[in-house]
Formats: C-alpha cells, sequence, structure tokens
C-alpha cells in the first residue's frame, strides 16, 4: 500500500531490464504512489521481452529508445508529451554499460573504442536525457531527475576500471545540469550513490559477489537493496524534497562514511 506520495505525477523511467533491475523496482513503487509513467529501454534490451511484464503492471507504455541518440530521446519525450497531454514530472536515467567490463579488459589495458562507449551510455547519455528534455520543455517545473551512481567515483575500486571514470562524469553532469535547469525551470537533479546490488549490470563487475559481502560487512546498516533504492528515489520525485539539488547522495548503509568495521578486522585478525 502507497502513500500516494507520487499522485498525480507523470514520468519516465530508463533501464528496467529484469525483475532485479533497481528501475524495475522504481517503476513498480512509482505505480504504487500514485504515479503514471512511461517506460524506455535501449530497442536491444526489448528482445528478452521482460519489460513488456512490467508494463503490464504498470499499466505503462513501453518507448523503445537507445540512451545514446538523441532523436530516440526527442521521440520519447515527444511520445510522452502526447501520451500525458502535456510534461513529465520525473525523469530516472538507470542507465550503465562498460564493453570493457564485459570483455573482462583490465584499466591498464582497455579498449578506446569501448571505454567511450561506456562514457557514451553510462554518462553522457544523463547529458543528453536533459538537454533534449530542456529543448523540449519536456519537464514541467519543480521536476524532478534522478541519476544511480557508485562510491567508485570517488575512490577507486579496481574492478570497476572504466565504469568509474564514467560515474565521475554522471556525478558532475547531475551537478553542472543541476544548476541550469535549477535556474531554468526549478528543475532538481541528483544522482544516488547505490550500494552494490544484484542486477545484471552489478553481478557483470569481476568479483562482485565478494566485493557485495564485503561492502555488506562494512556497512553498519548492510548493503541497500534495489528495493530500497526504489524507496529512495520515490522520496527524490515527491514534493517532499523539492529543495534538494546538485547532489550525489550516498544510499549505501553507511558505507561511504566507516573506515573499517568490526567484522572486518575480525576476518583479518580473527580472534585478536
Ligand atoms: P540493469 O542491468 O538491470 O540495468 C542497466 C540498464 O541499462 C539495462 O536496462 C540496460 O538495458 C540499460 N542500457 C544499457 N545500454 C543502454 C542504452 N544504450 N540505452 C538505453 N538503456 C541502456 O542493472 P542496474 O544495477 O539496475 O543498473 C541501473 C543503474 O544503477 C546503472 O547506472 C548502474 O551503474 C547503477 N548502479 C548499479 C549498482 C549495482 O551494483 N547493480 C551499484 C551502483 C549503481
Amino acid at each position: 500500500m502507497g502513500y500516494g506520495l507520487l499522485k498525480g505525477k507523470k514520468g519516465i523511467i530508463s533501464g528496467a531490464l529484469d525483475e532485479n533491475s533497481i528501475a524495475w523496482k522504481a517503476a513498480l513503487k512509482a505505480k504504487e504512489e500514485g504515479a503514471e509513467i512511461i517506460l524506455t529501454n535501449a530497442p536491444i534490451a526489448m528482445r528478452m521481452g521482460e519489460i513488456n511484464k512490467l508494463a503490464e503492471m504498470c499499466d505503462a507504455k513501453i518507448v523503445a529508445a537507445d540512451a545514446t541518440d538523441v532523436a530516440d530521446l526527442e521521440k520519447l519525450y515527444r511520445e510522452a508529451m502526447d501520451t500525458f497531454g502535456g510534461g513529465v514530472d520525473f525523469v530516472l536515467h538507470s542507465i550503465g554499460m562498460s564493453p570493457n567490463i564485459r570483455k573482462g579488459k583490465e584499466y591498464g589495458d582497455l579498449n578506446y573504442d569501448w571505454y567511450m562507449k561506456s562514457i557514451d551510455v553510462s554518462a553522457l547519455s544523463f547529458h543528453k536525457f536533459m538537454a533534449v528534455a530542456e529543448k523540449l520543455d519536456a519537464i514541467n517545473e519543480w521536476g524532478s531527475v534522478v541519476g544511480l551512481s557508485y562510491i567508485a567515483a570517488q575512490r577507486t575500486f579496481s574492478f570497476y576500471t572504466d565504469m568509474a571514470d564514467a560515474k565521475a562524469v554522471l556525478e558532475s553532469i547531475g551537478r553542472s545540469y543541476g544548476y541550469r535547469y535549477g535556474k531554468a525551470k526549478n528543475v532538481r537533479v541528483n544522482t544516488i550513490s547505490q550500494s552494490p546490488t544484484k542486477t545484471t549490470a552489478g553481478t557483470g563487475i569481476g568479483g562482485f559477489n565478494a566485493f557485495y559481502e564485503y561492502a555488506e560487512k562494512m556497512s553498519p546498516l548492510g548493503n541497500a537493496s534495489a528495493e530500497d533504492c526504489a524507496n529512495y528515489i520515490i522520496s527524490l520525485f515527491s514534493d517532499y524534497t523539492r529543495m534538494v539539488t546538485m547532489q550525489n547522495l550516498f544510499h549505501d548503509g553507511g558505507y561511504s562514511m566507516t573506515g573499517i568495521s568490526a567484522e572486518v578486522l575480525d576476518m583479518i585478525t580473527p580472534g585478536e
């Protein structure tokens, strides 16, 4: 049972690939909280067909769009505006992909074409989502845009390779566009820096399982789940966070502020 936090609001949710996706949970929550939504994903990701199930559950239209393609994004916003009879109130960017990670390339041996692809898909697409919306005036006054990040933007995690750079760019775009869109239309822009989460994008990263357990032991509250993340996303779409903008918000059970935990100390020197 929802609280009606998004009653009357309309939005676009990208990145729901399957039921593990953070965006999948966010779409269900948005619906539960009273929003009307449009789902979008890359045409290639639709082949699995899973998104159709979600669309049915959310009573939502699906518009295919490659997030790196400005023309696709224009079509997405135009369709959204036609469907809703006006602009949207929120946009979720939940998109990330690194061919270098997929192919197991080390940071010192990156394929540069793939590196560009990682940055384009995982970071520049966030800029495109907002620049296209601004040009079409597709986001309403006091709207909210959220992107998803990871703490490798600030601190080095060896296995995260070029995605760390992509996330640093993503967070910077969040700040820069947050300023611009705030001035122009009171639209706020934030990134959420999420705990490691068992999704297709997450588990594709080398050493994910070990790292997931490590983060779990380092965080006083444990890892934040995809569902917890969805709840946080909804709060950022709601009117209760109207003055929060240009922030990178850690949603990680306390991981980012913990030096070392008793559990991890005990693993290194058991019984001491
Ligand atoms: P996911 O694999 O379910 O979602 C990633 C989505 O990106 C997929 O739906 C995929 O189709 C979409 N995508 C890839 N290329 C695209 C393109 N060219 N155009 C449009 N969509 C495209 O995984 P997850 O974990 O839900 O990822 C969502 C976001 O959360 C990503 O930005 C990811 O980096 C971020 N994140 C994930 C964490 C994790 O451990 N899973 C931790 C912190 C952040």
